[in-house]
Formats: structure tokens, C-alpha cells, sequence
């Protein structure tokens, strides 16, 4: 498949246009971005770390039956996936309290959840990706209906439940994550974008340390050596 003109350059990942209308190639970069991208770096080679990382976690959730825009993964850093129309909400899925949660509700850092809690945020930066109920959903229109926001929190939910046990076998625990959903041209919704430490937070289930971006926006350090940990224990099992 030919590698056609970018039609989106995100800040994790470029899309660029292939033959086939409703097919794209996605790129990860190694670009890292926090706080509304305040704070911006560069890791040469997470691009293809986090590519590899997402390929095995959408591999995972499609064995469980979770349809996701994945075609196939090409080379270190490219994956053919089909076109979908984002849903721009971001579904976070939350077990244990930390980031935000703990700021704006005041509930300790590390604070384990009594069940998976699912939030929406407004996908749009210029707004700084406000949190929003099912109301502001329906009234900005970003679905078409309170049926699908069930079943982007249904989804959200069944994908916690399976990468959270998979994780426990790795001796990592699942913190919270984001994921984003898209829209085929056949009007399925499928789980789209990436699944990587960019998008999650992984703790270490002996010693707590952090394996994720949280490096980067914490300012830790080794934040390469963190996502290469993630990479082993999904793959040495
Ligand atoms: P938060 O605690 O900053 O709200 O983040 C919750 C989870 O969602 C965390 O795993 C990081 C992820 N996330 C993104 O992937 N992109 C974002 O823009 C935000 C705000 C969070
Ligand atoms: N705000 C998000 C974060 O802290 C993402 C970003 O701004 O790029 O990771």
C-alpha cells in the first residue's frame, strides 16, 4: 500500500492517504507532548516502541472481540488502519486515583477505585479537553444518540477488564488509560487511535513506579527505558 499525502498530523501520530479511500497509514512519532502541550520532547524511538506496544494491545482486545481500526502494523513505526470519522470524546477508564481525579476531587493519589470509573472529555485543544457529562455530549452533538455513549462506556469498561487482568499477569498495574473511538464508512464504531504508554498509566505492582508518560510530564526521566519495561513484559510473558 502506497504511502499517499498526510492528511492529519496529530501530536502523537501523522495519517497519511493510501490507494484505497477507506483505508490510512498511521505514523508514530516520537514527539511527547503534556498540559495541553505546554511542555513538548523528543525520545528517538518511542514512535516505534508505542507502535509496537498498541499493535500487541489491539491484537489483544480483537482476540476478545473488540473491533478495533487495525488493519495490520507494516514496519517499526506504520500501521495500515481503516479511515474512520473520530468521535471526539476521550473515554478515560480510571481503577485507581491519580492525575486529575485527585486534583479536582480531592481524592488521595494511589487510591484504589471501588469499580472502574469511565469519564468523557471533550476532544478539542483549544479548550483544553474539558471533562463532560452525557448532556454536553447529545447537546454539542458529538454522537447521535444517549445509545451510543452506552456503548462507548460499555466498550470502555470491557476493554478495562481485559488489559487490566492482562496487565496483572505482567506485574503491572493499570491505572487509568484514554481511548478514542471512530466511525467506519459502514457506521460500526471502532476503537481507534493508540493504546500506549502516551495513553496510559502503568504502575509497577511491587514498588509503584511509574512506567508512562508520566515520566516525561513528571519530569523522572528514563522515560524510554520505562516504555521499553512495558514492551518486555508484554512480550516475555
Ligand atoms: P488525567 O489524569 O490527566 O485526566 O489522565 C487520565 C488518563 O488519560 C491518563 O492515563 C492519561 C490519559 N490522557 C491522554 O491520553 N490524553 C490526554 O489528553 C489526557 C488529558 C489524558
Ligand atoms: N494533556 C495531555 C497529557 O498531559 C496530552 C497533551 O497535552 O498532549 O498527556
Amino acid at each position: 500500500m502506497n504511502k499517499g499525502e498526510l492528511l492529519y498530523e496529530g501530536k502523537g501520530k501523522k495519517l497519511f492517504l493510501t490507494d484505497d479511500e477507506n483505508v490510512l497509514i498511521s505514523e508514530f512519532k516520537d514527539d511527547l507532548t503534556a498540559f495541553n502541550a505546554e511542555k513538548k520532547g523528543n525520545e528517538a524511538g518511542k514512535g516505534a516502541l508505542n507502535c509496537k506496544i498498541s499493535t500487541q494491545l489491539f491484537n489483544l482486545l480483537e482476540k476478545h472481540g473488540i473491533k478495533t481500526h487495525l488493519i495490520k502494523t507494516l514496519d517499526d513505526t506504520h500501521q495500515l488502519v481503516k479511515k474512520v470519522k473520530i468521535i471526539p470524546i476521550e473515554v478515560v477508564v480510571r481503577n485507581i486515583a491519580t492525575g486529575s481525579l485527585s486534583k479536582r476531587l480531592a481524592i488521595a493519589d494511589g487510591t484504589v477505585l471501588p469499580f472502574a470509573l469511565v469519564e468523557f472529555y471533550y476532544k478539542d485543544d483549544s479548550l483544553g479537553d474539558p471533562i463532560i457529562n452525557d448532556e454536553h455530549c447529545l447537546l454539542l452533538n458529538l454522537v447521535k444518540s444517549e445509545s451510543d455513549l452506552e456503548e462507548l462506556k460499555r466498550l470502555g469498561r470491557e476493554i478495562n477488564a481485559i488489559m487490566k487482568g492482562f496487565f496483572a499477569e505482567r506485574k503491572l498495574k493499570l491505572v487509568d488509560f484514554k481511548v478514542e473511538f471512530g466511525v467506519d464508512h459502514e457506521g460500526a464504531i471502532l476503537l481507534s487511535d493508540e493504546i500506549s504508554p502516551d495513553s496510559c498509566r502503568f504502575w509497577d505492582a511491587d514498588t509503584n513506579e511509574k512506567l508512562d508518560k508520566d515520566r516525561f510530564r513528571q519530569g523522572l526521566g528514563n522515560v524510554k527505558v520505562a516504555y521499553e519495561e512495558v514492551l518486555k513484559r508484554i512480550l516475555n510473558h
